[in-house]
């Protein structure tokens, strides 16, 4: 029997992840700020699948209440899928962010699942297997498209998973999920309002085709591209351009 925990599971995208992994057999460690979420659905999935399951409650942007989150990550009891899932948006622009909100947005979609990864990570690669999912964005690719902090936020996450999967071997599988706009209430939360974007992915199609991609190993899944040569061809690109990196002189254009 492995377990897996999820951030971010009171709604949306971690508690679908919720109910797929428990349909799997996967014990389960809930965690997020509203208690009483998290223990309706860990309820409903006990009786469902009768599954084992952990509600932790935590602010992950306070310091104290993600300690408790680490220490299971660290303790004996392993965990085998830790699925980095919460997060939140911010509206507005950079020139008018209240340093405040920033400085949460960044403890919340950065800080906090790069601590997680790290408190996985050991015991993962001790074992030999262990899985970490992060979920970034496809604004990561296209930050032009947002305003503020919150591209940049799940750039780092997609970096992250990208620098990840490239020292971890082993055993150790890492997957960034990029969904595009998913239907949520991360709009509602930040302010927004869902119903002015265009083309909303259901959030169940968005995580039965992230699972898909994590049982194909992928490194990084964007549900909604229809071909997955676009992507190769992305990454063919980037191959390209760093070939350039390891040159000693500043290339001719640069020379005055
Ligand atoms: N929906 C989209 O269009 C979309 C697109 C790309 C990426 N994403 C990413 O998908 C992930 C999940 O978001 P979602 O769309 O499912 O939104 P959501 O429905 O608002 O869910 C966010 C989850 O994060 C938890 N959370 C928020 N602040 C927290 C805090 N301070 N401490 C602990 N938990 C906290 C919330 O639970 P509590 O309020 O109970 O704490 C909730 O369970 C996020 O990382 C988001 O950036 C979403």
């Amino acid at each position: 029997m492995t377990t897996a925990l999820i951030t971010g599971a009171s709604s949306g995208i971690g508690a679908v992840y919720a109910r797929r992994l428990a349909a799997r057999g996967h014990d389960l460690v809930l965690v997020a700020r509203a208690t009483d979420r998290l223990d309706t659905l860990a309820n409903e999935l006990r009786d469902a699948h009768g599954v084992s399951i952990e509600v932790l409650t935590a602010d992950l942007t306070d310091g104290q209440q993600l300690e408790p989150v680490l220490q299971r990550l660290r303790s004996e009891t392993p965990i085998d899928i830790l699925v980095n899932n919460a997060g939140a948006g911010l509206l507005g622009d950079f020139a008018n962010a209240d340093p405040a909100e920033m400085h949460k947005l960044l403890q919340l979609n950065v800080l906090a699942p790069t601590l997680l990864a790290s408190a996985a990570i050991g015991g993962m690669v001790e074992r030999g297997s262990g899985s970490i999912i992060n979920i970034a964005s496809v604004l990561a690719l296209l930050p032009e498209y947002s305003h503020g902090i919150y591209a940049a936020t799940k750039s780092y996450v997609l970096t992250l998973s990208q620098s990840l999967a490239a020292e971890v071997t082993k055993g150790v599988y890492i997957q960034a999920v990029l969904p595009a706009a998913t239907r949520t209430e991360i709009y509602e939360r930040a302010g927004g309002d869902i119903s002015k974007i265009p083309d909303v992915m259901e959030v169940d199609d968005l995580v039965d085709a992230a699972l898909n991609g994590f049982d194909r190993k992928e490194l990084v899944t964007i549900p909604p591209v229809p071909d997955v040569v676009a992507w190769e061809a992305f990454e063919q690109a980037r191959g390209t351009l760093a070939q350039g990196f390891s040159n000693s002189k500043p290339a001719a254009r640069y020379r005055p």
